[in-house]
């Protein structure tokens, strides 16, 4: 059986020795993570590091504690994974069998369709409207009818395109499936969720600390649901695929909502500085609230981006028959390398 694996682009290692400059000059403009470093998570990791000889409790009764008490929900609603990615496979394993259907919006986060492949369910692909790539939303809620499990993607990655939590209850009323929300980027537009989540016996949804936490090298996210299908996901569950130093550094993160506020605000100004300036360039800019740009760009994105590259700048490019060929996108960073983007951008360009 080949089952499509996620593509990642070279590591930073690999780019800066291609570039043969020195590892801390490449910027990744490709993984839409925060760009300070958390220091914070410094002193905690050392003191977890203490315990390393023991395994993690592998209820993770902390992370499910500290995610409830953050969005008013019980424990029970919520199972921990190492990232949303895992819980991704998890949902997948949990919810579908052999020669099921799920449907998605595309272009979307290329892991569902991984997912499904995994467990030979079928990948029902609902196009995005171009090319703006709103959500189609009449589109969805027919696919949903016949589809044991929707995946939905608010807002999306990589087109931004967000759903108002109408829209995700009108899908989540049209399906006897399950609806799956990968809300990697809520804290950008602010929704939670947990209201959602009490209201639908059939909804899962997301969350991770990679984003606005800033600790995606933690591994860590969870999900949200009604404790009957969060049992199901648990059941999927590695004992202890979250390391004990990620654990800590995650009931802390969760206990500190004011660390996600700040690195909202800080990027949305980043952000709009970022997309004026792609605009002066002449690409054609995606609306976005979350902490990444689409850009439409032309037919020689893949030649800037290799460019780029060689400069120790990585950007997200996309694969031949994904749609986005002539797309781009970059994550907003800080203030001086967006500049160092720009600067260079204006180098390349034809
Ligand atoms: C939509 C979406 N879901 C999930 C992930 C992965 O999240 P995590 O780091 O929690 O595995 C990403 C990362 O880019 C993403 O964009």
């Amino acid at each position: 059986m080949t089952v499509p694996r996620y593509k990642w682009q070279p590591t930073t290692l690999e780019i800066a020795a291609a570039a043969g400059i020195d590892p801390s000059e490449v910027v990744r403009f490709d993984h839409n993570t925060t760009p300070w470093p958390v220091n914070w998570a410094v002193e905690l990791a050392a003191a977890a590091a203490s315990r390393l000889n023991e395994y993690p409790g592998a209820s993770y009764l902390g992370i499910r504690r500290a995610a409830a008490t953050r969005h008013g929900l019980e424990p029970d609603q919520i199972v921990p994974g190492a990232g949303a990615d895992e819980l991704i496979l998890l949902a997948a394993r949990a919810f579908l069998q052999p020669g099921q259907v799920a449907a998605a919006v595309t272009p979307t986060y290329p892991l569902y369709q991984i997912a499904c492949a995994q467990v030979g369910a079928r990948f029902e692909q609902v196009a995005a409207m171009a090319p703006t790539f709103e959500i189609p939303l009449d589109a969805i809620v027919s696919a949903a009818r016949a589809a044991d499990l929707v995946w939905l993607c608010v807002p999306n990655n990589p087109t931004a395109a967000d759903m108002t939590p109408e829209a995700v209850d009108a899908v989540v009323a049209a399906t006897d499936g399950v609806v799956v929300v990968d809300a990697a980027y809520a804290e950008f537009t602010g929704t939670d969720w947990a209201e959602q989540v009490t209201q639908h016996s059939n909804l899962v949804v997301l969350r991770t600390l990679s984003k606005a936490f800033a600790l995606a090298g933690a591994r860590v996210g969870y999900a949200m649901g009604h404790p009957s299908l969060i049992d199901c996901i648990d059941a999927m569950r590695p004992p202890g695929s979250i390391a004990s130093i990620s654990v800590a550094l995650a009931e802390s993160a969760l206990q500190r909502p004011e660390l996600a506020e700040r690195a909202v605000v800080t990027l949305a100004a980043a952000r709009q500085n970022l997309a004026a300036d792609l605009g002066s360039l002449g690409f054609r800019v995606l609306p976005s609230e979350v902490n990444f740009l689409l850009c439409e760009v032309g037919a020689q994105a893949g030649a800037i981006a290799a460019q780029l590259r060689e400069r120790g700048l990585v950007v997200r490019t996309f694969p031949e028959e994904s749609g986005l060929e002539e797309y781009l996108r970059f994550t907003v960073r800080s203030r001086q390398q967006n500049d160092r983007l720009i600067t260079n951008l204006r180098e390349v360009l034809p």
